[in-house]
């Protein structure tokens, strides 16, 4: 009877021991585990997108702690620039570095002034500065340096203004499609990164204002090795098939047409355009309109003329125009070809379609997708409505509501019968943001050069590592395991005894 009173007694003590360790642990393990969810401190990047008709401020942050991780940056803010873009500011460059200031400082009351100094800060120009680099290389130089001299004077790591050429533009739109799509590396299971079997690699397709990108990977070999850029990423090598035609963004594209109409028109006045509405009339200076390296402009006319442009509502006619201006015949690869005799290999998998032609397919309902005959019908209707009964419906700036038709009809032929999405049109997604970030070239430019993208895979895995977790869950579950043991033990042995010494 003693001697099983003091095997009780030494059980009991036993469970307690191993129950009071098993709480122990659980609770080191939970402070732990939540010491790593507490708030991190964030660190910040701001890229100028320095457009050919407006510049925008893009702001990101991430937790700094797993800087070298995948799908942690997101956009913080977008600042736009009042005023056009900084090339247009050619006659007067210190006005291109004064309209920064307002956006610079806007991100000055945002991130905490301790961390002002360790901000990195670009400024990437696109096809606007090149096209004034073409122009006169003084004045493109003289607005870059002007631009520099404003992000300068403030606080933050500024690391260069300079004008992306065209397969860095389409790359990095590339590179922004498919970390926000976690197509290179995410999550694993096990508490690592991998790369995601099965996951598509997504292209992208942008459209700017002097320039249109188009990047994918292509599923054949490709005929003209110089197309295309090899990024290695996380440890696995790309291919990436992309172009950027040069005069072909939405607004030389637009350009291009009032200058092939009025050549087409002889002595006719005013010049029909069949992509403006019935009532709306457009006058511009001869000044104005040959004002562009895009546009072959005659060797001697009066800058102060004026030409009118009048609508004429017609679509069919409006797409035979874009067709004849954006040189579909040409290819020395032939068939493959995008437009302008540029060789593209046929173009595989799923789509971002971004910028303008978000813009345009959204504001005629037709984003994010729509069948091909939607958008057939759908622009052909908007196109024979008359000026004022657009008028009547919208309210934005004329500038915007004329060049829809003609947007619209540039995006079709485009994708149709330039790239060819004539059997894979439902693979062309019109969107805007994925997670709540724009896709667009500065996000890839950012990461890339801020190393947020290395090209091996990361190693070290930041927060609690997968082994530590699982020998603590682990020592928890036996201490559990055991004292229950201890217990059913007790719970068995005790009655026995006491029967078996009455
Ligand atoms: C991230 O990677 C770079 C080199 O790739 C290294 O120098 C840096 O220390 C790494 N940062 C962290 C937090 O691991
Ligand atoms: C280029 O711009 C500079 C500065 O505005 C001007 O002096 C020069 O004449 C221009 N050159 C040409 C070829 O237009
Ligand atoms: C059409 O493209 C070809 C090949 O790039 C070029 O040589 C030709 O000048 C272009 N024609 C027009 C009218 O732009
Ligand atoms: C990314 O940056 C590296 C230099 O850090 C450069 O060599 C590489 O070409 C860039 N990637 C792309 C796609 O431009």
């Amino acid at each position: 009877m003693k001697m099983s009173m003091a095997k009780q007694a030494a059980m009991a003590a036993v469970v307690v021991v191993m129950g009071s360790m098993a709480v122990i642990a659980l609770i080191l393990t939970l402070v732990q585990h939540h010491s790593v969810d507490l708030p991190q401190r964030m660190q910040y990047g701001m890229v100028f997108d320095a457009g050919s008709t407006h510049t925008s401020l893009y702001m990101y942050r991430w937790p700094g702690n797993k800087e070298n991780n995948t799908g942690v940056v997101s956009q913080m803010l977008v600042c736009d620039v009042d005023g056009s873009g900084i090339s247009s500011y050619a006659r007067d460059p210190p006005a291109a570095g004064l309209s920064l200031r307002k956006c610079l400082d806007s991100t000055l009351a945002v991130i905490p002034a301790n961390q002002l100094r360790e901000t990195p800060v670009y400024l990437g120009a696109t096809a606007g500065m090149r096209l004034l680099q073409l122009q006169n290389q003084t004045q493109s130089d003289q607005v870059l340096e002007q631009v520099t001299k404003v992000i300068q004077g403030y606080p933050f790591d500024f690391r260069g203004a300079r004008i992306l050429s065209g397969m860095e533009e389409g790359a990095y739109g590339w590179i922004t499609t498919n970390y926000l799509q976690e197509g290179f590396i995410k999550h694993g299971f096990e508490g690592g990164w991998v790369r995601p079997k099965g996951r598509k690699i997504w292209g992208a397709l942008d459209m700017g204002g002097s320039s249109t990108q188009i990047a994918f990977t292509p599923s054949q070999p490709v005929r003209d090795p110089a197309s295309t850029l090899g990024p290695k990423l996380y440890g696995y090598q790309y291919e990436v098939y992309t172009h950027s035609y040069l005069c072909y963004g939405k607004e030389q594209t637009m350009r291009q047409l009032q200058v092939h109409l009025l050549k087409m028109s002889g002595s006719t006045r005013p010049v029909n355009h069949p992509c403006y509405h019935l009532g709306d009339n457009l006058t511009l200076t001869l000044g104005d309109l040959y004002d562009s390296p895009c546009v072959a402009r005659p060797v001697t006319f009066d800058p102060a003329s004026v030409v009118t442009f009048t609508g004429t509502s017609e679509p069919l006619q409006c797409l035979n125009q874009i067709k004849n201006i954006t040189n579909l015949s040409a290819c020395s690869l032939a068939p493959d070809c995008g437009f302008n005799g540029v060789y593209q290999p046929p173009v595989s998998g799923n789509f971002f379609a971004f910028s303008a032609y978000y813009y345009t397919f959204d504001f005629l309902g037709l984003a994010p997708q729509s069948s091909l005959s939607q958008a057939t019908t759908t622009i052909d209707t908007f196109c024979k409505r008359t000026w004022s009964s657009l008028k009547k419906e919208y309210t934005v700036k004329d500038k915007y509501l004329r060049d829809y038709c003609a947007s619209a009809n540039y995006i079709m032929t485009v994708l149709l019968d330039g790239y060819k999405f004539n059997q894979t049109w439902g693979n062309i997604y019109f969107q805007r943001q994925v997670a709540d970030t724009d896709i667009g070239w500065t996000l890839g430019y950012m990461l890339n050069l801020t190393n947020l993208i290395p090209s091996e895979l990361p190693l070290v895995v930041t927060g609690v590592q997968h082994s530590q977790w699982a020998a603590e869950v682990f020592f928890i579950v036996f201490a559990v395991f055991l004292s229950l043991i201890v217990l059913v033990l007790l719970c068995l042995w005790s009655p026995q005894d006491g029967r078996g010494n009455k």
